[in-house]
């Protein structure tokens, strides 16, 4: 299978591999001239957007396409991805996948956006692999098939710190599961032991969305150059005697992903989703020994005493553990201007940014 631009004369190919996949949903109906005209040249209908239209070909012909134009606010859409029923479990849509984030990158995207039919359910799966969350509020096209659409996003370079609401936290399940099975794989006390079944992982994290839902906790999510590798949470303490108080839970980054920064802004993540829940009081425990303490010590965490034999290893030994808070400021008293009047410190704009949905 290779990659190449697609042409207009690719239309006969791709108007066949696009009405095979419409035709595996029920009531999905491809009216041509009505609806999609653009099935017949789509090299001129995404070169007119200022964008690029990739096919991959088998010995046999096109098996696969896809198609990317930049927004006006920094993203590119990928559109169009649609792999033939015969060539699919062989990596063809990554690689148009991949095809499409390293154009998008290259012309100096920030993030890749999507649209997907709610009755896609593959290509849900697929896209949540990636990296991609839900993002917003779904469409209805109003066309034959009576297409309603759930909308993905992700950004696209570098690191990149976010809240998930609990739509994008339940697409995100996949990927972080595998963060934490590989962080639970490389050693980390992290309440679960090895082997730790994917089933299991994305058990947990199905729970973590619906607390997400129901207001209970934030979830922070990391992408390094477009994948999930880190996640934090930050639990809101219910009792009705601690309204100020959180506990920063499930600090995980990717073993391969470590050394980076990307702990560090999961953790300025926390805290700034703590000041805007107005919780001025954070706690958290972690393994004495573990990763986790240098981390904590190097954001200006203080201790507050260790217990012995308080958990185990994934090795079975038994594991101390060690308890740190910090106090934060709530959002108010840290947007007021610095006194004596000047702007606020870079530093503190990026932790605003930083923790933003994403759009
Ligand atoms: C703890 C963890 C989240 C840190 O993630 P990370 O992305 O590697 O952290 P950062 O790169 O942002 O590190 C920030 C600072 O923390 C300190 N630090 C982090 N890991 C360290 C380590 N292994 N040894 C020494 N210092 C370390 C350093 O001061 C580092 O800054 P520097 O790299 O400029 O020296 C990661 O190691 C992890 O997921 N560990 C397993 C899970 C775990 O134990 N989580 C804690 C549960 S409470």
């Amino acid at each position: 299978m290779r990659l190449r631009a697609g042409r207009d004369g690719d239309a006969e190919a791709v108007i066949r591999i696009v009405g095979a996949c419409w035709a595996e949903y029920p009531g999905c109906v491809m009216d041509l001239d009505g609806e999609v005209p653009e099935l017949r040249a789509l090299a001129s209908y995404a070169g007119k957007r200022g964008g690029a239209f990739f096919v991959a070909e088998g010995d046999d012909g096109p098996a696969g396409l896809v198609c990317c134009w930049p927004h006006e606010d920094g993203a590119w859409e990928l559109a169009k991805m649609y792999v033939a029923r015969e060539a699919r479990g062989r990596g063809v849509a990554d690689t148009l996948a991949r095809a499409v984030e390293d154009h998008a990158r290259a012309e100096g995207a920030e993030r890749v956006v999507l649209w997907s039919d709610t009755r896609f359910e593959r290509a849900h799966r697929f896209y949540e692999k990636r990296g991609y969350v839900r993002a917003g509020a779904l469409r209805a096209l109003g066309d034959k098939s009576n297409s309603i659409e759930f909308a993905y996003a992700k950004p696209l370079r570098g690191i990149a710190v976010q809240a998930l609401d609990a739509a994008a936290a339940a697409s995100a399940v996949a990927p972080l599961a595998e963060v934490l099975i590989a962080c639970v794989e490389a050693g980390a006390s992290v309440s679960f032991m090895p082997p730790l079944p994917a089933a299991k992982a994305r058990g947990f994290w199905r729970e973590v969305a619906r607390g997400v839902a129901r207001g209970e906790r934030v979830l922070l999510a990391a992408w390094l150059d477009g994948a999930i590798v880190g996640t934090a949470q930050l639990a809101l303490a219910p009792q009705e005697n601690q309204p100020h108080r959180a506990e920063v839970q499930k600090m995980l980054v990717h073993p391969a992903a470590r050394r980076r920064g990307i702990g560090r802004r999961l953790l300025a993540g926390t805290e700034q989703a703590a000041a805007t829940a107005g919780r001025t009081l954070l706690t958290l425990d972690t393994g004495v020994g573990g990763e986790g303490e240098h981390l904590y010590r190097a954001a200006g965490w203080q201790e507050a005493g260790m217990i012995p034999g308080y958990a185990l290893w994934p090795d079975g030994t038994p594991c101390a553990t060690r308890f740190f808070y910090k106090r934060v400021q709530p959002a108010a008293h840290r947007d007021a201007p610095p006194p004596g009047g000047g702007a606020r410190p870079e530093a503190h704009h990026r932790r605003v940014n930083e923790t933003g949905h994403i759009r």
